[in-house]
């Protein structure tokens, strides 16, 4: 554990190393108690900086002997983290070469970051900083080396011996080792120390061989404890399309023999796109129609290709610094999102395939809603591209990664697809086998472009904050010309006052009163163009005239949600119930009724005799029944804003009566829709066989939504219908929707449900892991309902519950302090003391996992004074914790600095 004050790193403090590594030649012998690692580097002076001694990183080892050129160095200063040597006299060659050896215990290692045991296998997690907790080694990404691996283990407990690129060698070890192997492995492309990975454990292989675009053919292996093997065709599918889908959107070809991916019981985080060998949570590789939602099928399929892309970018092309770290991620979620675009397009082509692709853009923009604004508007703040960090572990955030998607986007809009294409060609031509910085990236894409100005778009990658565009339309009826006033402005961040305006290109559609898009034509332009036009705001406030119009339009901005703003436009009930009802952007039609929603319930929250609103309900109304809507939109949009986001809106943020009203809106439109909801259940109950598909996918969304509104009503019909859905369900999708539907009830029915889910279930760990989450989420819904921290700590002492397991971790206490506000800030305050007691318990083996939990109290000046009163002495509690890791240090550190 570090127990030094936290230090800041700061982007411009960046400085070439004096020596960088050309090979690495690693040796393995493991043993969960002790494991040495033997590490032979060869060594280069880097021209491009000054002199200077050779630099070594280390985390927690034990150094058993280290040699320069054969010998001990002289007077190497070593710490606890660091060794400086310097290269003189007789050694200063060029190269030199190093021997270092060092002594671990992975099984000790309850952090995830390193070597680690999990269910008695080993695996590695080396980003970003976990190399140098397995050895002494210059710990950053622009050291490009050549690795080559063998790996030593007991051969009954570890027959599987994996680490990145190609096998070259296995066998049994002679002499004094029976009953061990080895196997040796090699990678033919210079990678950074983050993309190292191994992997020695029992478990069984679904492999397949594909051709690749250039006739190569490749083996493809998908590993996993035996007994999930039948769980992995799903990935193997999404592999092989993620595969097709690069060399044909972007020109790119796999580059291995052969690739691997690797599930893990204990993860951190999602997966981990280690060259040839990407390590899995199994949460995110492991499905079948009884174990796997719906929800989960599309994330496993995003999950892989996002890794699989990651191949160009952010392994054959990778980030200089951490600061970049948007470089790789930001635009690798947006080839997944496009990805994932495409291929549910592709699904559903014979009925257009739009909405399927504008019911993925949804999905992404409620994701950046819910998550990424509130970030921006908090203590962590920061550019897509940070300026300073204390724990580079913390900024793996939605700025840097979906926010960061956002901006790719936008350059993808700016600059077409063809453009963007040739920008990403240029990128790989020029920087391949390189570590490079985000400036690289946008002045290629220019360079690509004919020189297109992107310096004020830069901006983007400095400034933080979510910026605010205001918009004010003036109708002239003599003269048939709508005059629109876009302004924008960014609030202040911690740190960063003054916000200069950005490039925001602003899709707008203008719908006349029959409810059709006009052409737009502006002024000046000889005759009217497309329906939809991207306006480029680059100044504080800008006038847009259109012309030509027969009648007073209702304006659609910010379509397809063209740029990462919140946009500030007076709009009455009507009007909203007007977009609802016809506006053809989708997103924005989603936008409408969220919109509509949001104000409801504000509204609300600060009336608690108020009523939902007749014309709302209406409005709700005229969505469901509207059966030409695909029904996963209409899931999308009938479902209520989530409670995050609407405490974003709501000053001073009163998470009880955020609840309070919500719960009336759940029953108002459960209640008053109850013919209709009954109705859709009805008739979009699907038959035969499981298919992943995204139109049953969005018929089985807005069955269980109905559900869930009738069960919250207490509708008889519908609680009854839950029930028998539960009972009698073949798919985790509909059984779990029927499951949730009767939890987020008061129905008695309720307990017995969750008895008998955790029967079915009670072997399957990833199973039991919703079990948990939607206990930890359940809202109360009379007062017999028992709170859910009591809940949350009577499953604490669940047997298959574990503090050691982060997906544990993430479906219960996540849940609970992340997607149960209500509950959370209960106003006795229990919450609060029992979050700072399991932060304080998880830091103490996982600071990373710590970490992620203490962030949810990291906005706590938004809420009510009462509760603000009952937070801060917790976040204190936490920050003198003794021996607090960086990582929960610099969370909670930033949230209670003025
Ligand atoms: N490179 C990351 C995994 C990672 C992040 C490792 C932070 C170590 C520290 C990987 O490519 C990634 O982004 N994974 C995401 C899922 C992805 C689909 C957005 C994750 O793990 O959440
Ligand atoms: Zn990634």
């Amino acid at each position: 554990m570090r127990t030094e004050t936290p230090q800041t790193i700061l982007r411009s403090d960046y400085q070439p190393l004096a020596w960088t590594v050309t090979d690495v030649d690693l040796h393995f012998a493991l043993d969960p108690a002790n494991t040495l690692v033997t590490s032979r580097l060869t060594l280069k002076r880097n021209p491009a900086a000054p002199a200077g001694p050779l630099v070594l990183l280390g985390d927690e080892l034990e150094l058993m002997s280290l040699k320069i050129d054969g010998c001990e160095p002289a007077a190497p200063r070593i710490t606890d983290t660091r060794i400086e040597i310097d290269i003189s006299g007789d050694l200063a060659g060029d190269t030199v070469s190093a021997e270092i050896v060092t002594r671990i215990a992975p099984e000790k290692n309850t952090s995830l970051s390193g070597l680690y045991t999990s269910r008695g296998g080993f695996f590695t997690q080396c980003e970003a900083e976990g190399f140098r907790r397995i050895t002494w080694f210059p710990d950053r990404p622009d050291v490009m080396a050549r690795f080559t691996v063998t790996l030593e283990a007991d051969k009954a407990k570890y027959p599987v011996l994996l680490s990145n690129g190609n096998l070259i060698g296995q066998g049994d070890l002679a002499d004094g080792n029976t009953g061990r192997h080895f196997a040796r492995w090699e990678d033919p492309f210079v990678k950074p120390s983050y993309l190292f990975a191994l992997v020695a454990a029992d478990l069984a292989v679904n492999e397949r061989k594909i051709k690749t675009m250039s006739g190569r053919e490749v083996l493809l292996q998908i590993w996993t404890e035996a007994d999930a093997i039948d769980r992995t065709g799903h990935a193997m599918e999404s592999l092989i399309r993620a595969i097709r889908w690069d060399e044909e959107r972007f020109g790119l070809e796999l580059d291995l023999e052969r690739f691997m991916v690797v599930a893990v019981s204990d993860f951190n985080m999602g997966a981990m796109e280690n060259k040839g060998l990407n390590i899995f949570n199994s949460k995110l590789l492991l499905a079948t129609p009884e174990t796997a939602t719906d929800v989960d099928y599309e994330n496993i399929e995003a999950v892989v290709a996002h890794e699989y892309f990651h191949n160009w970018t952010g392994n054959r092309v990778t980030c200089r610094d951490w600061f970049q770290l948007t470089l790789k991620e930001g635009l690798t979620v947006f080839r997944d999102q496009e990805f994932t675009a495409d291929m549910l397009a592709g699904m559903v082509a014979n009925e257009g395939g739009d909405s399927a692709r504008a019911v993925k853009r949804i999905d992404d923009v409620r994701v950046l809603r819910a998550a990424q604004f509130p970030e921006d508007a908090g203590p962590m703040a920061h550019p897509i591209r940070p300026d300073s960090y204390q724990e580079i572990n913390n900024f793996y955030t939605a700025t840097v990664y979906e926010k960061g998607a956002e901006v790719i986007r936008m350059l993808h809009t700016l600059l077409g697809q063809e453009g963007f294409r040739n920008g990403m060609d240029l990128y790989f031509s020029y920087f391949d086998g390189q570590a490079v910085t985000c400036d690289d990236f946008v002045e290629v894409m220019s360079e690509a472009n004919n020189g297109f100005d992107l310096d004020q778009f830069m901006r983007w990658y400095e400034q933080a904050g979510t910026p605010r565009v205001k918009a004010s339309g003036v109708w002239n009826a003599a003269d048939g010309s709508y005059t629109l006033t876009l302004a924008q402005s960014t609030p202040a961040t911690p740190g960063q006052h003054v916000k200069q305006p950005l490039v925001i290109p602003v899709a707008v559609g203008l719908i006349g009163a029959d409810g059709r898009d006009v052409a737009l034509r502006l002024e000046g332009e000889a005759q009217p163009g497309a329906t939809t036009r991207v306006l480029k705001l680059t100044e504080d406030a800008q006038v847009f005239r259109f012309v030509g119009l027969a009648g007073e339009p209702v304006p659609s901005l910010l379509r397809g949600f063209s740029a990462p703003v919140i946009l500030e436009l007076d709009e009455d009930d009507a009007r909203l119930a007007f977009r609802m009802a016809h506006d053809a952007d989708p997103c924005n039609r989603w936008d409408a009724a969220q919109r509509y929603a949001e104000r409801v319930a504000l509204a609300l929250a600060a009336d608690p005799a108020a009523m939902v609103p007749e014309a709302f309900v209406a409005a709700f109304r005229t969505l469901l029944n509207d059966g030409a809507l695909d029904p996963a939109f209409r899931a999308q949009a009938l479902a209520l804003p989530g409670e995050a986001y609407l405490l974003e809106r709501m000053l001073p943020a009163d998470p009880a009566a955020l609840r309070g009203a919500l719960v009336r809106m759940m029953r108002a439109l459960g209640a008053t829709l109850a013919a209709d909801w009954l109705d859709v259940v009805e008739r979009l109950q699907l038959a035969g066989a499981y298919r992943y598909h995204p139109g049953d996918a969005g018929r089985r969304a807005l069955v269980n939504l109905a559900l869930r509104y009738l069960a919250a009503a207490g509708v008889g019909e519908g609680l009854a219908l839950a029930e028998a859905r539960f009972a009698a369900a073949t798919n985790m999708t509909e059984r779990f929707g029927a499951l949730a539907a009767l939890v987020q009830s008061a129905s008695p029915a309720r307990t017995a449900a969750l008895q008998a889910f955790h029967d079915r279930h009670r072997d399957d760990a990833l199973v039991l892991d919703k079990w948990f989450a939607l206990q930890a989420g359940a809202w109360s819904w009379d007062a017999a309902a028992e709170s859910a921290l009591a809940r949350v700590r009577v499953l604490l002492s669940d047997p298959s519950f574990s503090l050691s397991n982060p997906n544990k971790v993430y479906a219960l206490l996540g849940t609970f302090f992340r997607a149960n506000p209500g509950e959370f800030h209960a106003a006795d305050g229990s919450g609060h003391a029992f979050w700072a007691e399991q932060v304080i318990a998880l830091d103490a083996r996982n600071p990373q996992v710590a970490a992620r939990m203490a962030r949810a109290l990291e906005n706590w000046r938004r809420f009510t004074p009462t509760l603000q009163a009952s937070i801060r002495p917790q976040l204190e509690r936490v920050l003198a914790a003794e021996g607090l890791s960086a990582d929960v240090a610099e969370i909670v550190g930033k949230a209670v600095a003025e």
